[in-house]
């Protein structure tokens, strides 16, 4: 299974035990609201491992009988959870520890791994927080989704490593030339700050590749550039969806993706794949209600199926009814080797005018150029424009001008096409 892949088995899931003392320990005495209380056991207990990810819980009803409280207090804590990614509701199956937490964090993390005594716990709680070095509940929840394998040695390159293409064919000596050039010309306006939504010129180069090359129905207005796909897939999952909301995600799918709707406080249900895609009539089935649909329908990742036009047609037909989003991250579609590849979403749904859209579209560099280069993109709906740009600058302001310079020269001076063409012979082989 590839580095990124997030499997989902149903064999692979835990039962807690349906003991909620061992789980939760109230103190009616305490200043401390109750659902907060049920909120904090259960959070400490995944957070010490205690409950490993993909166990299942006790339903709120049992819970909630047990421990002589309402059912109400219960929901409240498990919503809580929930929305800070700590917990999924399965449509049909009852509530599991996210899978995104994994064990290995959770084991090595920064909370005790035994149960600390119930004064110890009330003595804990209270404590001011500055005087921890701890994160904060949400970012708890946050840290948590990043492995320990990216944390300490990032995706080094080695033999037959997913999703790293070969970085000895990159033309560094064009690039570095076109660098040069820049630096010794050393406009001012590159190295000052730039506006949220990128760099004109590189706006404008890629708006004119994705109509030729990707079928996408754009202006360079609607192109946003950020820092590779997961600051975009970050970005839209900030923006379009509330807490709470359900997200489908291809099962099996991409982490990074899962990671970022998580961290937006998504309900996140994985759907399967069939020869077509994404299999619609599935997701309909386990999580009717989704406000937002994760998809990589150039070529899925990780197993690689294309989506059929039908399916697509189906897809976008589905979202516009339900007044859902579609993430299409279209990170691969330029390594196609039988046949030209299908028109993105974006430009099918384009088709139906700007005010209708429903597809926000996601690409990077990482792929076709090289992964450290940090830039990737998003097309977005005019109306949606000005938001992702206001929002990008409250999390890094833009990314590097003189970057964005060398890329868009290196793309109207047709070295990207070069390279794609090299590459595409070069995988091929
Ligand atoms: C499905 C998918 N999307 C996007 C990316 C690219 O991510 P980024 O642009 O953040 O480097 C990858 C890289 O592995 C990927 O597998």
């Amino acid at each position: 299974m590839p580095d990124d892949a997030a499997p989902e088995s149903r064999s692979a899931r835990r039962r807690v035990p349906s003991a909620p003392s061992l789980l939760v320990t109230l103190d009616a005495t305490r200043d401390e609201p109750l659902h907060h209380q049920v909120y904090a056991d259960i959070r400490d207990a995944i957070l010490s491992g205690r409950i490993a990810a993909r166990s299942q819980l006790p339903s709120t009803r049992l819970l909630a009988s047990e421990l002589r409280i309402s059912r109400t207090t219960v929901s409240l804590a498990f919503d809580q959870l929930r929305a800070e990614g700590f917990l999924e509701a399965r449509e049909r199956g009852g509530t599991f520890v996210a899978a995104t937490i994994p064990d290995r964090v959770l084991s090595a993390g920064p909370h005790p791994p035994s149960r600390p005594s119930a004064q110890g716990r009330v003595a804990a709680r209270s404590r001011p927080v500055s005087s921890v070095a701890a994160p904060s509940r949400r970012g708890a929840a946050l840290a948590s989704l990043t492995t320990p394998a990216m944390l300490h040695s990032g995706l080094q390159p080695r033999a037959f490593r997913t999703g790293v293409p070969a970085l000895d064919a990159f033309p560094h000596a064009v690039w570095g030339q076109i660098a040069a050039r820049l630096w010794r010309r050393a406009p001012r306006a590159l190295l000052a700050y730039g506006v949220p939504n990128g760099y004109e010129p590189l706006r404008r180069a890629i708006a004119d590749y994705l109509e030729v090359s990707r079928g996408a129905r754009c202006t360079h207005e609607q192109v946003i550039i950020v820092g590779g796909s997961q600051e975009a897939l970050y970005l839209a999952a900030q923006l379009l969806i509330e807490a709470g909301d359900t997200a489908w995600i291809e099962n099996p799918g991409y982490q990074g993706a899962r990671n970022a709707l998580a961290a937006a406080g998504a309900r996140i249900i994985g759907i399967p794949l069939d020869g077509e895609g994404l299999d619609l009539a599935q997701g309909l089935r386990l999580a009717p209600n989704a406000r937002i649909a994760y998809i990589t329908p150039s070529h899925q990742y990780p197993l690689g199926v294309t989506m059929t036009i039908g399916r697509r047609l189906a897809v976008l037909e589905w979202a516009r009814r339900a007044g859902a989003w579609i993430l299409e991250d279209d990170y691969d579609s330029e390594f196609r080797y039988t046949s030209r590849p299908l028109p993105s979403l974006q430009g099918l749904d384009a088709g139906k005018g700007d005010r209708e859209a429903r597809v926000i579209y996601v690409g990077s560099f990482s792929k076709t150029l090289f992964p450290s280069l940090r830039i990737g993109f998003l097309v977005v709906p005019s109306a949606l424009v000005d938001a992702f740009a206001a929002a990008r600058a409250v999390i890094d302001r833009q990314s590097p001008t003189v970057d964005q310079a060398v890329l868009a020269e290196f793309i109207v001076e047709g070295h990207f096409m070069r390279h794609l063409r090299r590459m595409r012979a070069l995988y091929a082989e």
